[in-house]
């Protein structure tokens, strides 16, 4: 389906109608005291509230549902825009109930999809809108249009994984940051931001998912990359997020992180070292299945250069010599032992 047809525009309006309710609910719920209260708890302003137009589904089947009680065909659009869920009966009812609500924008600052929290413990602890016709989570960041609407041309994006570590870091001047979502930065969402800045920063949770999201990502970015392009990385403390960390030390030392974060050729290199050690045989095999990603043979080949002095060699050619540089990872390379005595 097209995104400018006859549906596509109404469902727009009804999804912006929606987090119209929310907000409202927000200021005028009998329980939004409890709202208050959990905002309160996580430290947020009603300012960056109000900049990410953040609202309160309450309690109930049909809060939003009611209000379009003699509206089929409304009715009809929000099924259609996951608002509602269907039973088989044939009855709806509203999918998001007595959450915080982060409405999604796309580019043009329409909004396309909800995620919810719970206020404080249950599960799932987000609940996110489902794929529909005007949004697909793949190719949207959440907090893209607010960005850009703070900075035309930014120089740098910081990736991270959730709406609160958007928020926070905005709340506290940081606003820079996008979040991809629940899933994993996909390819789409990172050509989307190397077209919008210059460096792209990958700043995950400071936990095993977060160390495999940055590993996911460098792969994901290594096909995409063109010489000019940085993707860089920073880990985080054990434990801590960037709504974390910052509410800890403060936006300068935040940006201090930023400013130190690693290159992604550093994050490669480092991570097969401790991975492999003094294995210079996988060292190698493994950093040559990656580097063959990179479709950009001027970064190729700077990547190369890097390899062949991490491996003793002189250059690029060298490594392309001894160690093949089209083989199959999975075959043993006929250099293994020459490359094994050479120490360094
Ligand atoms: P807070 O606990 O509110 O600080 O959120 P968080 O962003 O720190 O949560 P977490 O690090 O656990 O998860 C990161 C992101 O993954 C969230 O922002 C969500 O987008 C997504 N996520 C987390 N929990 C769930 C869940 O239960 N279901 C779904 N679909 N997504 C989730
Ligand atoms: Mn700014
Ligand atoms: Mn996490
Ligand atoms: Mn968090
Ligand atoms: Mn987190």
């Amino acid at each position: 389906k097209r995104r400018d047809d006859g549906l596509s525009r109404d469902l727009y309006q009804l999804m912006e109608e929606a987090n119209n309710y929310y907000r409202s609910q927000l200021r005028s719920h009998n329980d939004r005291q409890k709202v208050l209260d959990y905002l309160d708890l996580r430290g947020l302003s009603q300012e960056v509230v109000d900049k990410f137009g953040i609202g309160f589904a309450p309690d109930g089947w049909d809060g939003l549902l009611s209000r379009y009680r003699n509206n089929q065909d409304a009715q009809d659009k929000l099924l259609t825009g996951g608002m509602l869920i269907a039973k088989d009966s044939g009855s709806r009812y509203d999918r998001f109930r007595d959450r915080l609500m982060f409405p999604i924008r796309d580019r043009r600052g329409r909004v396309v999809g909800f995620g919810g929290r719970v206020l404080g413990e249950g599960t799932p602890k987000y609940l996110n809108s489902p794929e529909t016709p005007i949004f697909h989570k793949g190719n949207e960041l959440y907090g893209l249009y607010e960005l850009k609407q703070a900075h035309r041309d930014p120089q740098k994006v910081l990736i991270v994984e959730g709406y609160m570590d958007v928020v926070a870091l905005a709340q506290f001047g940081v606003d820079y940051a996008v979040a991809s979502l629940g899933t994993s930065t996909t390819a789409d969402q990172f050509q989307l931001l190397l077209r919008n800045a210059k460096e792209v920063i990958c700043c995950y949770d400071g936990d095993r998912a977060g160390f495999d999201a940055a590993w996911r990502a460098l792969e994901t970015a290594l096909p995409l990359l063109k010489p000019g392009d940085q993707v860089k990385f920073i880990f985080l403390p054990q434990g801590e997020d960037p709504d974390s960390l910052i509410r800890q030390i403060g936006k300068d030392a935040f940006e201090e992180l930023i400013s130190n974060a690693k290159s992604l050729e550093a994050f490669l290199f480092d991570t097969l070292t401790e991975q492999y050690g003094t294995d210079k045989g996988n060292f190698a095999k493994q950093a040559i299945v990656l580097i063959e990603k990179i479709q950009d043979t001027v970064l190729q080949n700077l990547l190369l250069e890097q390899l062949s002095h991490k491996l003793g060699m002189n250059n690029a050619d060298d490594v392309k010599k001894k160690l093949g540089f089209n083989a199959k990872p999975q075959q043993p390379m006929s250099s293994n032992k020459g490359l094994k005595g050479r120490g360094t």
